[in-house]
């Protein structure tokens, strides 16, 4: 069902995927966390692989088997993601953003656990995390700035990032897509049973430069296959 006939049009191309969510300590056995399964970017993985890729897939904190073919990277937090991203992404051709990356962790993680006392708990402080597409974005775009208008050898050559939005979906997703500067964003509506833990989706793919294309509610496969069609036209 992944390949459905699609000829091997990845092959020799290097991707990037990251899946599932990052986990942020508060203590030695507390996080804070998300619901991300990882499943539709191990289907992402898994069907770059079937169609020829070279695949590194940076998974956090995902219970799912190995995709076939694909190098798998784990890791935990989201500066522990952000190096893994980072470091595959040297000389790759794509990078997927599909894991749901923690917006912010605490200021201060605790050596000790923290022991319930008399009084009210202490607060948790947050600080922002670093927004990784974002970072990969303006690299790009400076990269491209040093090296002139006329630039084919900047890489990624495609950069796709994921959004969940609960409403305002369309417009919320058109603005992500232009301050992350990604090529394409693959745009959720949470809630209804959709997304999260479940093996089938819908959602909007945002094309930069204007068009939007519609996959229609089914298995992440056939997400998967609809993005690396997108992915696939846009790389020279
Ligand atoms: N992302 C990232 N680093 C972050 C936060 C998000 O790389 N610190 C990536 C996600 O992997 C996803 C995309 O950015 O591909 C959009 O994530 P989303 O949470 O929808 O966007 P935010 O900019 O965090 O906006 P908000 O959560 O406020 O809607
Ligand atoms: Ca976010």
């Amino acid at each position: 069902r992944v390949l459905r006939g699609r000829p091997r049009d990845l092959a020799g191309r290097r991707v990037v995927v990251s899946a599932g969510g990052t986990r942020e300590a508060i203590d030695p056995v507390r996080y804070i966390g998300n619901r991300s399964s990882g499943l539709q970017g191990y289907a992402l993985a898994r069907t770059a692989a079937a169609r020829g890729a070279e695949v590194t897939l940076v998974a956090a904190n995902v219970n799912l088997p190995d995709p076939a073919g694909a190098k798998v990277v784990r890791v935990e937090s989201t500066a522990e993601l952000r190096e893994a991203v980072l470091a595959a992404c040297g000389d790759a051709d794509v990078v997927v953003m599909a894991a749901a990356v923690a917006d912010f962790r605490p200021e201060t993680r605790h050596d000790a656990k923290i022991k319930k006392t008399d009084g009210e708990p202490e607060a948790i402080r947050l600080a922002k995390n670093p927004d990784i597409l974002a970072e990969l974005g303006e690299r790009r775009r400076s990269a491209r700035a040093d090296r002139g208008v006329e630039s084919p050898g900047v890489r990624p050559e495609v950069i796709v990032g994921f959004a969940a939005e609960t409403h305002d979906v369309i417009a919320n997703g058109q603005a992500k897509l232009a301050r992350k500067g990604c090529d394409l964003l693959v745009v959720n509506q949470v809630g209804e049973g959709l997304a999260f833990g479940t093996p089938d989706n819908a959602a909007t793919v945002l094309v930069a430069g204007g068009e939007a294309v519609e996959v229609p509610f089914g298995p992440k496969e056939d997400l998967a296959a609809a993005v690396w069609d997108l992915v696939a036209a846009r790389l020279s």
